[in-house]
């Protein structure tokens, strides 16, 4: 069935106000049964956890449904979901925690494509320990992450490999599943940046062979909260720094404080609105969040092929990276005007897209464009329109007809 685009926009209220939103690898906009979900759980009786009361019984249902949720959200166990308030947050408790076991000799490898949150963690960590860091380099050119160069760095003294599933920057797709088959045949760890992948398509660890993924509810029209999904079992082995009344348990050893229950609830509903992508789709809802999130990947490729296609047609455009397999995301300069200048013009227009580095720290480093302001990104999410594509496609040749006649 064709993806239902006037549908699916009229589950987003704040796309009422009439901006352009080419900003969902920074956060997309949030979907009603979300906004309902955490206005309802602030509405009703709802007090710490505890089974001694009905309200006490309602923090607890609403956690264990939030975990039930990312589980079949990424093909995880509830019992391996761990919650923080971003992924940032979480990868820093994983590097900590990891890195408390690592020795001089031990090496990490990460890899220049990732956005900072899985890169700057495991730097400090394995600083902390005295381990080495190794990286792995993506292609100038094309911005792909030769998957061959991680048979050099992987060892038997590789502790951890840390890989984006999709790069924020230039939407890269790395192949995870040959990367983390390098890394586990040497006995190492495999963490999975999943923040800006799935929110684009049906997630399953164990076909990525990640050991453990984050992902960001804010990123898929939830609201401003994380997870980090493992093996239950794996979590039980590690010991991250806690408070001593607080829970042992597994997953939460791992969570810091009173978690946020009214938004706990919005991530449940953020998944089920994913699950209602497509209204035809049957089954439990691990398969109607395959169907959804296939139908709603279909049409943000066609989408990111007439951006593609746009771009290259118009004159003083520089789009960086051509990855054989990526994500919607587009990062491009104009001639004659800095990111952030083009950021603010098209802004002035009601379209939003982010300029800088996006935390691609290293991506834009390596490239070195960071000094200069980094780059425009265009970031497609399932709620965008062929007719939003064409907007921006004839405002930017606007801005890059002006900015020749600037620079003539
Ligand atoms: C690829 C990627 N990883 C990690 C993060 C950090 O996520 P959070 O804001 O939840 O810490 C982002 C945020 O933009 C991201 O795009």
């Amino acid at each position: 069935m064709p993806f239902d685009v006037t549908r699916v926009r009229a589950a987003y209220p704040a796309l009422a106000e009439g901006f352009i939103h080419f900003d969902g690898a920074g956060g997309s906009q949030t979907a009603t049964p979300v906004i309902d979900a955490v206005a309802g759980a602030m509405r009703s009786a709802v007090s710490n956890r505890s089974s001694a009361f009905r309200p006490g019984q309602r923090a607890l249902e609403l956690v264990a449904a939030a975990r039930s949720a990312v589980a079949d959200l990424v093909g995880g166990d509830p019992a391996g979901v761990v919650f923080g308030p971003s992924s940032t947050a979480l990868l820093y408790t994983l590097a900590r925690t990891l890195g408390a076991g690592w020795r001089p000799g031990d090496e990490v490898v990460l890899c220049r494509l990732d956005h900072d949150a899985n890169v700057r963690p495991w730097v400090q960590a394995a600083e902390a320990a005295g381990a080495t860091v190794r990286w792995a380099e993506f292609d100038r050119e094309t911005g792909d992450l030769p998957v061959d160069q991680y048979a050099d760095l992987v060892n038997e003294r590789t502790r951890l490999v840390a890989v984006t599933a999709g790069s924020n920057a230039i939407g890269t797709a790395p192949d995870v599943p040959a990367i983390a088959k390098i890394a586990h045949a040497a006995g190492a760890l495999v963490c999975v940046d999943g923040v800006h992948a799935v929110p684009h398509a049906p997630t399953d660890l164990a076909t990525l062979g990640a050991d453990v993924l984050v992902t960001s509810a804010y990123k898929w029209s939830g609201p401003h909260l994380a997870a980090m999904v493992g093996d239950p079992q794996w979590w039980s082995t590690l010991r991250p720094a806690k408070l001593i009344p607080s829970s042992d348990a597994v997953p939460e050893r791992f969570e810091y404080g009173t978690p946020s229950f009214p938004l706990l609830a919005g991530v449940a509903a953020a998944v089920d609105h994913l699950a209602g992508l497509d209204p035809a789709a049957t089954g439990d809802r691990r398969a109607r969040l395959r169907a959804g999130l296939t139908a709603a990947q279909a049409h943000e490729e066609a989408l990111l092929d007439r951006l593609l296609t746009g771009l290259a047609g118009l004159d003083g455009i520089t789009v960086y990276g051509a990855p054989a397999r990526r994500w919607p995301t587009v990062s491009f300069r104009v001639a004659g005007m800095s990111p952030a200048q083009t950021q603010a013009a098209l802004g002035e227009l009601g379209l939003c897209l982010s300029a800088g580095d996006y935390y691609a720290y290293e991506y834009f480093t390596t490239m070195g464009l960071r000094d200069s302001g980094g780059a425009v990104r265009a970031s497609i999410y399932h709620y965008n329109t062929a007719d939003e594509v064409d907007r921006l496609l004839g405002e930017l040749d606007r801005l890059a007809a002006a900015g020749r006649t600037m620079a003539g």
